[in-house]
């Protein structure tokens, strides 16, 4: 069994479409869905937008239906430069933007407990996603993907997560679902295609290009489970 998680109902709402013999389950106020998809059984889930509900998601999904891997499909900002609306970012590992005890001499990010500012995704799920980039012939990055409850959409704030922690995209659940999956050690992967770029125009981008990002991202998604 693989889990699968969105944050909106469009990230996954065309996966849940395609699943043969489909057993739905609520569970905390979220609908699981478990079936086979391309050959493989999965259950995907809705979590919600933010850190809270992505958590709380991912500790459901561990606990009831205990998957192999964890993959979080979705739309980014892109804060590396070189990133382009439709671009691909695999997370190579992920970070919480916004978690900060630096008044008290920690670094930025860091995770108090677990003494971590970075956690890492899993090399080979990211491998399978990375080559099932190239052969959808989408461009892909391996990169850092910083999570926060802040829809970011100023060159300010882009610019201070871009050069605190040098990440390549910027979204709001990754890092949570990361964080759950590190301490109950499960592996997973985050796979987010670039809706806007988290400046002054990610407003209007967002909207516009939002549909076609969750599409991209399932469809490599798609792609990298059919060959395992
Ligand atoms: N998801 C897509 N674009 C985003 C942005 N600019 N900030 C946070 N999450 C996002």
């Amino acid at each position: 069994m693989i889990g699968i998680i969105g944050a909106m109902e469009l990230e996954t709402a065309s996966i849940v479409k395609e699943l043969k013999n489909a057993k739905r389950q609520e569970i905390s106020g979220i609908l699981f869905t478990q079936g086979a998809w391309c050959g493989v059984q999965v259950v995907v889930a809705v979590c919600g937008v933010g850190k809270v509900f992505a958590a709380l998601c991912t500790e459901a999904m561990i606990l009831h239906y205990r998957p192999e891997f964890i993959v979080n499909t979705g739309v980014a900002g892109a804060l590396d430069p070189g990133l382009e609306i439709l671009d691909v970012v695999i997370g190579r590992d992920v970070v919480q933007h916004d978690m900060d005890t630096s008044p008290l001499g920690d670094p930025p990010g860091l995770i108090s407990g677990i003494n971590r500012v970075a956690l890492p995704a899993d090399g080979k799920v990211c491998a399978r996603f990375e080559k099932a980039a190239a052969e959808c012939g989408v461009r892909a990055v391996a990169g850092r993907i910083a999570s926060g409850d802040q829809f970011i959409a100023s060159a300010e704030k882009r610019g201070s997560i871009r050069s605190l922690f040098g990440a390549s995209c910027c979204e709001m659940e990754g890092a949570a679902i990361g964080q759950v999956c590190h301490v109950n050690q499960v592996p997973f992967a985050i796979l987010r295609t670039i809706s806007d770029h988290a400046s002054g125009e990610a407003g209007i981008d967002y909207p516009e290009f939002v549909a076609r990002a969750a599409a991209q991202s399932v469809r490599i998604l798609k792609k990298g489970l059919e060959e395992q």
